[in-house]
């Protein structure tokens, strides 16, 4: 994957949530290193700006991933584009915290609109374009704060769980075939996402850093990209020993001090 490829190893792209964060470096290092990227976001804007680097080897392609009839149109769009996908990263993704567990259903159902269907809409709409690649590949992006029950991130941390579960059964579904599924769980990178965080965030990474890893593990062929690892160590030890999490880890971090009655 790294270096300027042959015209034989040039790889086609799609990119979910291409337009800013770790999506966008991602295009940035893949252009660099040669691939055609379709690069997807809900505004033009940014992917026009993005597009001035490498006119040549991307195409902007607007979609709201959680929104049927717009991928529908974005899977149609692409087969006017391009003859097959080697490479499909979701990236698309939103959080919401809730403070006071107020359970605000709505609330559930957009973050998981975005972070759980817009995989699976992403993935309808490139399937059949990638099972016309030698050497398919699908990545989702997910996050490691899945791995155990954060605080206040009910929404958000179950939304990218059940995505984990997802690419475990698609791996599994795919298991005769030539797909390849990669599930990636970054740490804290800083990103727009992040940007309103009012805690701390460990070993916080630049997009850059967080594109670099991804890049590195998907040419190492591994199925699940964790980084950094002085973050995932501690959250994988930490999930098999879930009574120390419960018991040290959460109270210090929750905000609740006390339930409502209403
Ligand atoms: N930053 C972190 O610390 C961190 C940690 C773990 C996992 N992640 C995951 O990494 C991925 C990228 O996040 P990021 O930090 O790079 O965030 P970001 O900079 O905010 O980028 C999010 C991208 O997703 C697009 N997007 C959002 N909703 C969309 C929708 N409904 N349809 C299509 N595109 C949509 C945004 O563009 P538009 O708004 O124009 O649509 C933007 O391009 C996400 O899945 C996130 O959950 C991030």
């Amino acid at each position: 994957m790294r270096g300027i490829p042959a015209a034989a190893d040039r790889k086609n792209i799609w990119i979910t949530g291409a337009s800013s964060g770790i999506g966008g470096a991602l295009v940035q290092q893949l252009v660099n290193d040669g691939h055609f990227v379709i690069i997807s976001g809900r505004s033009p804007e940014p992917l026009l700006e993005l597009q001035k680097a490498a006119p040549k080897l991307t195409k902007v392609l607007t979609c709201d991933v959680g929104d049927d009839a717009s991928m529908a149109q974005a899977g149609r769009e692409i087969t006017e584009i391009i003859d097959q996908l080697d490479l499909v990263i979701a990236c698309a993704g939103t959080c919401e915290y809730e403070d006071d567990l107020s359970l605000k259903v709505d609330m559930y159902r957009r973050v998981f609109n975005t972070n759980f269907f817009g995989v699976v809409n992403t993935l309808h709409q490139a399937l059949p374009l990638l099972m016309r690649s030698r050497e398919p590949v699908f990545v989702a992006v997910g996050s490691l704060s899945s791995l155990v029950g954060f605080p206040r991130a009910e929404a958000y941390g179950a939304s990218k769980a059940a995505l984990g579960y997802f690419i475990d059964a698609v791996r599994a579904d795919t298991a005769q075939t030539n797909l390849r599924t990669v599930l990636v769980r970054p740490g804290f990178v800083d990103t727009p996402l992040t940007k309103t965080n009012d805690f701390n965030m460990p070993f916080l990474m630049t997009p850059a850093q967080a594109a670099n890893r991804i890049l590195q593990g998907l040419a190492d062929k591994r199925s699940v990209i964790d980084f950094p690892r002085r973050l995932s160590w501690p959250l994988k030890l930490l999930s098999v020993f879930r009574p120390v999490w419960f018991r040290l880890c959460a109270p210090r971090m929750t905000r609740i001090k006390k339930l409502r009655k209403t």
